[in-house]
């Protein structure tokens, strides 16, 4: 039960909530188990009796009973709907946590919707386990208890009968919730399922569109929730025979009780005010049964969902900073260097980049040129360790990514990644996404060099732009400026483009290279582009076939030893003459 065990870890940061609502909750128990005998002596001394004292003491006492009950119901729920918020406060919270800890190749391999789920219904039903199950637990335990002691005590064979009848309600509960706690389970993944389906058309709804596909998401989508729906009513089915056969099986300990029990009153073996009594306590003995029902119930969701909620928490953050990791900070050079460097994708068998050897040394350029999937973008990303290297290393300044730390090392490599992701905010929120105190001046700035200046001054709000979600309302020229400009503003020693170009015109992407020259003069810079005019400064080119550097050198080198990269210029040449001689 190790759910169990860590939820009451969690618990415990408001153990004094919860021992305010247990003791509440205790206290009520009590009054409902005292409730029955004031009634039978009211039957019996006041009533049977013609005592109109005994009556009036009595009420009074009944009175102030179910006051303290009034007060402390309201206490034990306010207490421990507090506790379980604040429960799924702390969780929601270590969860985004997690989340936004959790390297690359974990968010590589878990969908949106399904993570969406954990952090939301899966909480919500380890909240509502811990605001309602584990107190009414104790409460319905202690009652089903007490009930039994009192029970006994008062009359031990009519309590046997109706013992064994509550057996067999036992035996139906265990049945149903037994069925139960599988369910639960698939319920919630299945959930996850849809919304997944649910995220990937919202998100990709002009894909959708443009393809004309809305028919055939709609049946995706439509089979998915039929399946949820077709889950949801098995759970419908159990409880819903399950549930009369309960009750048919309650009515007759209550038969059973006025039968015999009549008979004694009857035969004078036993006072009316017992036989009410006794039938009360009946009442409490079937009404546990229930609530452990449900909170087996609510266990068996809490516990599908602290399971997924959990397995999260437990997933290891591969790539972090080691324990006296070495700060970046103020004195990098930007000095890379890849020593045989090897990389598979985590859970892949064949390696994306093979024995990759190169030194950049520290202001220069180096361009990637490659066909698409060679492996420029795995290349690029070892360097900020989106991804860590499977062999080989990868040092700045001498020293291996792995022994620095991740902040420093992060905030000192830019990046514009292929693609653009931009959030709902300003224009200059998103530019300022990664040093939130620039200046205007350090954002005009880094928008001039990214060609971004200009059109930005022509939206209507210039950088109080609002940006819906992903950058809508801007075309991917502008979006690409935008990330480049973004990267800018940071001032970090190494930069990284990665295809960050492609979307803009010839004239915009020469005038931005010009901008961008003296920028890079003091930074170590990492060029991904598919045009040669993008590329033919760099101090190296190097160009990757499948995931291998077939070719390097400088441009005028490369005319020279590579076919290769003859090739690729000239047939760019023949696409753009004017274009790749602006330069
Ligand atoms: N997250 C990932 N997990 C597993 N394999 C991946 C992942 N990302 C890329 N790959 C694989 O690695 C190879 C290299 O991909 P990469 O993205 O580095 O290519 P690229 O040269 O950048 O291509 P492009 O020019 O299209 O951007 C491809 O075969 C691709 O399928
Ligand atoms: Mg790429």
């Amino acid at each position: 039960m190790q759910f169990i065990r860590r939820g009451l870890q969690q618990l415990s940061v408001y153990r004094w909530l919860a021992i305010g609502a247990l003791l509440s909750m205790l206290i009520v128990t009590a009054t409902n188990l005292v409730t029955p005998q004031l009634f039978q002596s009211l039957i019996d001394d006041g009533l049977n009796a013609r005592n109109s004292d005994a009556i009036v003491t009595i009420t009074v006492i009944l009175v102030i009973i179910a006051i303290i009950r009034g007060v402390f119901n309201f206490t034990n729920a306010y207490w421990s709907e507090t506790a379980s918020q604040g429960i799924a406060y702390d969780l929601r919270n270590e969860l985004f946590t997690k989340l936004e800890n959790l390297s690359f190749s974990f968010h590589d391999s878990h969908n949106v919707g399904q993570l969406m789920t954990r952090a939301t219904s899966d909480v919500e039903g380890v909240r509502v386990f811990y605001a309602q199950g584990v107190l009414q637990l104790i409460s319905a335990l202690v009652t089903f208890g007490g009930s039994i002691i009192i029970l006994l005590a008062t009359e031990w064979t009519l309590a046997i009968a109706v013992l064994v009848i509550i057996v067999l309600i036992v035996i139906v509960f265990a049945q149903i919730f037994m069925r139960l706690g599988p369910m639960f389970g698939r319920v919630q993944q299945n959930l996850g399922i849809l919304n997944d389906i649910l995220q990937e058309n919202i998100e990709g709804i002009r894909v959708v569109k443009g393809f004309t596909a809305e028919k055939r998401e709609l049946e995706r989508y439509n089979n998915q929730n039929q399946i949820l729906y077709d889950m949801n009513l098995q759970v419908v089915n159990v409880f819903s025979i399950g549930f009369p056969t309960v009750f048919l099986l309650s009515n007759l300990a209550t038969l059973i009780v006025i039968w015999l029990g009549g008979e004694r009153v009857i035969a004078d073996e036993m006072s009316l005010g017992t036989l009410v009594a006794f039938n009360s306590y009946l009442t409490y003995l079937i009404m546990p049964i229930f609530q452990l029902g449900f909170i087996a119930q609510q266990l068996s969701r809490a516990q599908a969902s602290g399971k997924r909620i959990y397995e999260i928490m437990d997933t290891e953050i591969e790539i972090q900073s080691k324990p006296n990791a070495i700060d970046l900070h103020d004195n990098v050079r930007g000095d890379i260097v890849f020593e045989n460097v090897t990389f598979t994708y985590p859970g892949s068998d064949e390696p994306v980049l093979k024995n990759i050897s190169l030194h950049a040394e520290a202001g220069t350029t180096v361009a990637l040129l490659g066909q698409t999937g060679s492996g420029k973008s795995s290349f690029v990303n070892l360097i900020p360790r989106f991804y860590d290297v499977s062999e080989g290393s990868v040092k700045i300044d001498g020293v291996d990514v792995r022994n620095l730390e991740l902040d420093s090392l992060r905030h000192e490599v830019g990046v514009v990644l292929q693609n653009v992701n931009l959030i709902s905010g300003t224009v200059r929120e998103n530019i300022c996404f990664g040093k939130a105190d620039a200046t205007d001046e350090e954002v005009e700035d880094a928008c001039r060099i990214a060609q971004a200046h200009d059109f930005i001054m022509q939206l209507d709000n210039g950088y109080q732009t609002m940006l819906g979600e992903g950058g809508s309302g801007l075309s991917g020229g502008q979006r690409q400026r935008l990330a480049i400009a973004r990267a800018l503003v940071v001032h970090p020693r190494i930069l990284i483009f990665d295809d960050s170009m492609s979307a803009v015109d010839a004239d915009t992407e020469a005038k931005l290279r010009i901008a961008l020259k003296p920028y890079l003069e003091n930074h170590t810079a990492f060029i991904i582009a598919q045009r040669i005019s993008t590329v033919r400064n760099a101090d190296q080119i190097l160009i990757i076939e499948e995931g291998e550097i077939v070719e390097r050198g400088t441009h005028d080198d490369l005319l020279h030893t590579s076919q290769l990269y003859v090739d690729i210029v000239n047939s760019q040449l023949e696409d753009d003459t004017t274009h790749a001689n602006t330069f």
